[in-house]
Parts: C-alpha cells; sequence; structure tokens
C-alpha cells in the first residue's frame, strides 16, 4: 500500500506528511501554553511545521523533490498571506498551476523540457532515417522538440499529443508557424503509433512499463522508440546516446 502511493500518488503522501505536522505542532503549541509563558511566533511555528513536514516526507520514502516542497509549503504560505494579496489572485494562481500541470497528479508525468543539447542530438540521430519520415512527441510539453525538428526536416511529418490544457494551446499556437508539424490535444494512451517511424517521450519512470507494452502491441517492425532518460523496466536499451548536461541526461534507443 504504501508502495503504491509512493510510486503512484506521491502527493497524497506529502499531503498526509503535512496534516500530520500540522497537528503534531498545534499539539506541541498547547503543550507549551500549558508550561510557561513563552510562546513562538507564527514564522517559527511555520518553520517548525516545514522542517517536520519535510522529516516525515523523508520517512515515508518521498523522492528530494517532495521533500523540499513540504520544507517550503507553510512557510510559503505564511509569506503569501502577510502581504494581504487578494482572493482572485490565489484562485488564477491555482487555475493557471493546474492547467500547466494537469498531468502531475493522475499520470505521474510533470512539465518538464528537453535542453537544447537533448533536441540536437535527437535531430542528429534522425538523420538516419528517410527525410519523409513521421514522427510523434508523446506529451509534447511546450512543442520546442517539435520545431526544432520541424526546422531540420521540413519533408517530414510531425505530430504531438498533449493533454495540459495551458502547455496545449501553447505548443499548438508555435507550431502554427510550421506545415509540417501538428499539435493535438489528445492523451498519448488514445495515440496509434503504428503510424509512426519513430516515437519520442520524455516523461517519467512511472508510465514506461504500460508504455512498451503499448509499444509492443502496435510500433511497426523496423520503428524506433526513443525515450528521454527513462528507462523501460526489464528492457535494456539497444542504443544510448549521453547528452552529457547537468541533468544526466541520455537517449535511449529501441528498434522494434
Ligand atoms: C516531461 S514533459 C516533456 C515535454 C516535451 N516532450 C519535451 O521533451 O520537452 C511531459 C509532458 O507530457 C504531458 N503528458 C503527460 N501525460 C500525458 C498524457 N497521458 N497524454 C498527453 N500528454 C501527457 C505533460 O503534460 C507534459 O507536458
Amino acid at each position: 500500500m504504501l508502495e503504491l502511493l509512493r510510486t503512484r500518488y506521491p502527493a497524497l503522501l506529502a499531503l498526509f506528511a503535512q496534516i500530520l505536522a500540522v497537528l503534531a505542532i498545534a499539539l506541541a503549541l498547547w503543550g507549551l501554553a500549558g508550561l510557561g509563558s513563552w510562546r513562538p511566533t507564527l514564522w517559527q511555528a511555520a518553520m517548525a511545521q516545514g522542517v517536520l513536514a519535510a522529516t516525515l516526507g523523508q520517512w515515508l520514502g518521498l523522492k528530494r523533490w517532495w521533500l523540499l516542497l513540504n520544507l517550503l509549503f507553510m512557510p510559503a504560505l505564511l509569506a503569501v498571506q502577510a502581504r494581504q494579496w487578494p482572493a482572485w489572485w490565489f484562485l488564477a494562481a491555482f487555475l493557471v498551476l493546474l492547467l500547466v500541470n494537469w498531468n502531475s497528479f493522475r499520470e505521474q508525468v510533470p512539465l518538464y523540457l528537453s535542453g537544447a543539447r537533448t533536441r540536437q542530438q535527437l535531430s542528429r540521430r534522425l538523420a538516419q532515417l528517410p527525410n519523409n519520415f513521421t514522427f510523434v512527441d508523446l506529451g509534447c510539453g511546450l512543442g520546442g522538440t517539435l520545431v526544432q525538428l520541424a526546422r531540420d526536416y521540413p519533408a517530414a511529418r510531425l505530430v504531438g499529443v498533449e493533454t495540459a490544457p495551458l502547455v496545449f494551446v501553447l505548443a499548438w499556437l508555435r507550431c502554427l508557424l510550421y506545415g509540417n508539424c501538428q499539435v493535438r490535444y489528445r492523451s498519448l494512451w488514445r495515440e496509434d503509433l503504428a503510424a509512426y517511424d519513430a516515437v519520442y517521450c520524455f516523461l517519467s519512470p512511472a508510465p514506461m512499463a504500460e508504455l512498451w507494452a503499448k509499444v509492443r502491441r502496435e510500433m511497426r517492425p523496423g520503428s524506433l522508440l526513443i525515450s528521454n532518460s527513462f528507462e523501460v523496466p526489464g528492457v535494456a536499451a539497444q542504443e544510448v546516446i549521453e547528452l552529457n548536461d547537468w541533468r544526466g541526461s541520455r537517449l535511449l534507443l529501441w528498434r522494434l
């Protein structure tokens, strides 16, 4: 159960750590009130809550970036409230975050983008295909990879699928400038991969096993799966291109 929460729903575990930490700090404040006259400031209480939430998160096995979120959540809330920003600002910020991070919770795939070096190496590798190749970016983000390839390969047919609403709109607008590039509002699970010579993805460890099953069902013999950095569990890549960037990125390739 804990393992399932850790891998599929870490946000729930992080929330659990936050709630436990709030209860523990509230209990400690109540205990202190009975002991003497010293009272911590609101800031001290928020910092203590953050440290406790991060510690609990680590104990529950959350990844490092969740620990940072747990540490900073309550102090950040306090900082924002201290400035007395109007209530609609929070709603607007929440909506923007929701429309950008649409897939973080259910799919476990947040938005982060392929770097320039990754795009260049990918483009260089695709030069080995016939110049009218078909390509899909599963979860195309802001469309940066598609735009690079659209410029490098005018005869190729390039498709991106994306379901985070705001991210989709931005990628769609960017790709309007290129006749050989199209962005669809569609889940990657609903895209038929048989149509493509090369399938590119930069997702997270969470969907890779299920994606591999889909790849095996749908991709044509001889076509190419390229994953930025994330491995398919139990299936070694046939080719690895090291990108030597600060993230330690690699392009992993499988020929079907
Ligand atoms: C890590 S980003 C990669 C963006 C882009 N491919 C790149 O390399 O720069 C992953 C993207 O996949 C999208 N995504 C996640 N699950 C998806 C799904 N089921 N269908 C379509 N897009 C999805 C996310 O919204 C996010 O924009």
